[in-house]
């Protein structure tokens, strides 16, 4: 309450997971900068983006962190989760094994953080729905039993960008 009159801000950590070329930094892009690239280089290390969300009138700092999907180029796994409340676990519809990869993904963030990270399955790309690998019914399936948010989304064309996000902080929040 006295928080609310300091104007006070929130800080939140969310992390993007999933195999590469999913497009993870290409999310982080179009929802903290509107921007996409067609040319994306894998990530290398840890990179991140502070956004400011305003929810129900209050602001909200969503601090967003990306790495690499690449074993070799990831950063140390601890202090990536460190501190984390809320993650998108995402997977390419046109690419089935990064799909399948989703479990281990899962695995991971169960062994760094608790079960109260607020979790979301993104099927990215979505814009090629023509050379579609994994049907939405099946991403709804593995959410539901899962226990998690679904969207899918295209960084591209900018579907669902937004409100993944905004439905993870505001679950956080
Ligand atoms: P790593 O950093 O290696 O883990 O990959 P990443 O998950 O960050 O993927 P990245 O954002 O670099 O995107 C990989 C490729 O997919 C790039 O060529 C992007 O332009 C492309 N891409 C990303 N999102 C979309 C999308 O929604 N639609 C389409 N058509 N292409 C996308
Ligand atoms: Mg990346």
């Amino acid at each position: 309450e006295d928080d609310d009159e300091r104007g006070e801000e929130y800080l939140f950590k969310i992390v993007l997971i999933g195999d590469s070329a999913v497009g993870k930094s290409n999310l982080l892009s179009r929802f903290a900068l509107d921007e996409f690239d067609i040319n994306t280089k894998a990530t290398i290390g840890v990179e991140f983006q502070t956004q400011v969300v305003e929810i129900d009138g209050k602001e909200v700092k969503a601090q967003i962190w990306d790495t690499a999907g690449q074993e070799r180029f990831r950063a140390v796994t601890s202090a990536y989760y460190r501190g984390a409340v809320g993650a998108l676990i995402v997977y390419d519809i046109t690419r089935r094994t990064t799909f399948e990869s989703v479990k281990r993904w899962l695995d991971e963030l169960d062994t760094h953080c608790d079960t109260a990270v607020a979790r979301m399955l993104v099927g990215n790309k979505c814009d090629l729905d023509n050379i579609r690998e994994v049907s939405t019914e099946e991403g709804k399936a593995l959410a539901e039993a899962e226990g998690l948010f679904f969207m899918e989304t295209s960084a591209l064309d900018s579907t669902n960008v937004q409100i993944s996000f905004e439905i993870v902080i505001r679950e956080i929040y």
